[in-house]
């Protein structure tokens, strides 16, 4: 691979979900070019094993890396959790070690400490997410009092994925995974939406969870952790190119993903087929 040059800013989910993180990247840091890479043909990824996220997600980053970006950011936690590490150390120094892979797992975590009371948190997200563990591991080394209790939500990823968000499907489900975790820990005073696709949920997770329960998302959290990022890595911020664009790119069709983009993103997008 050949050093970076200047180029995008690569973002890469599963499918739709990481479009709640582009939108916020492009809102804190409008100033810079995106490509945006959803591997709808292949998603979800949140109940894959460990390895074929990992050989999953090193493609699409191989990919954005040959489309000249600088800098992938894994809107995914499924891959942030069993992909990121693996891809940092072992592809990254082969492929070219002044590129950058970051993931969203850490930036969320160094918020949640302020915003609980009861140092009782819980963390919705996919299997793959839950069951790897990393939420309460990054979360134990900044705050090591507070008690983590992680909840799978397998039905999430495929409404949304299927335009089913608001549906009657997607109350039945969203009220029953938010009873399940509340019975395993009624102290919880504050949620993490720990996958990118549940902010399409967002509303019905706020109107079905008691009021005294905060819901955090991350799409913020992760664009102003990027724009600090930025700001104390100027040898990177030199490599984006700033012309203010965004490209969109899926592995399914390139209409299907259009129509549904437009409307999660609320204006009318172009999007291109890419194959892995
Ligand atoms: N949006 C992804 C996440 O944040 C994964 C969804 C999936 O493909 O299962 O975990």
């Amino acid at each position: 691979m050949q050093p970076a040059s200047k180029g995008p800013i690569g973002v890469f989910d599963s499918g739709y979900g990481g479009l709640s993180i582009l939108r916020e990247l492009r809102r804190v840091l409008p100033q810079y070019d995106y490509v945006f890479l959803g591997d709808n043909a292949r998603a979800p990824y949140g109940s894959r094993s460990f390895d074929v996220v990992y050989q999953f997600t090193r493609q699409t980053v191989e990919r954005l890396f040959e489309m000249g970006c600088p800098l992938v950011l894994l809107a995914c936690n499924t891959a942030s959790a069993k992909a990121l590490r693996t891809i940092q150390q072992n592809d990254l120094p082969q492929w070219d070690a002044s590129r950058r892979v970051l993931g969203i797992i850490r930036p969320t975590v160094e918020e949640v400490g302020d915003l609980t009371s009861t140092r009782h948190i819980g963390i919705f997200g996919t299997k793959g997410t839950v069951s790897s563990g990393s939420y309460p591991i990054e979360i134990a080394k900044f705050f090591p009092d507070v008690k983590v209790t992680g909840h799978a939500c397998p039905m999430w990823v495929p409404l949304v994925e299927n335009g089913e968000f608001d549906s009657e499907g997607a109350d039945y489900f969203v009220k029953k995974d938010i009873n399940a975790l509340l019975e395993e820990d009624p102290l919880i005073d504050m949620v993490i939406l720990g996958c990118t696709h549940y902010p399409l949920l967002e509303a019905k997770i706020r109107h079905f969870m008691p009021k005294h329960v905060k819901v955090v998302s991350q799409g913020a959290i992760v664009a102003n952790s990027l724009a600090d990022y930025l700001e104390r890595h100027v040898d990177m911020r030199a490599k984006l190119t700033t012309g203010g664009s965004c490209q969109f790119l899926t592995t399914e069709n390139p209409d299907m993903f259009r129509t549904a983009a437009s409307s999660f993103l609320a204006e009318e997008i172009v999007a291109q087929h890419v194959d892995l």
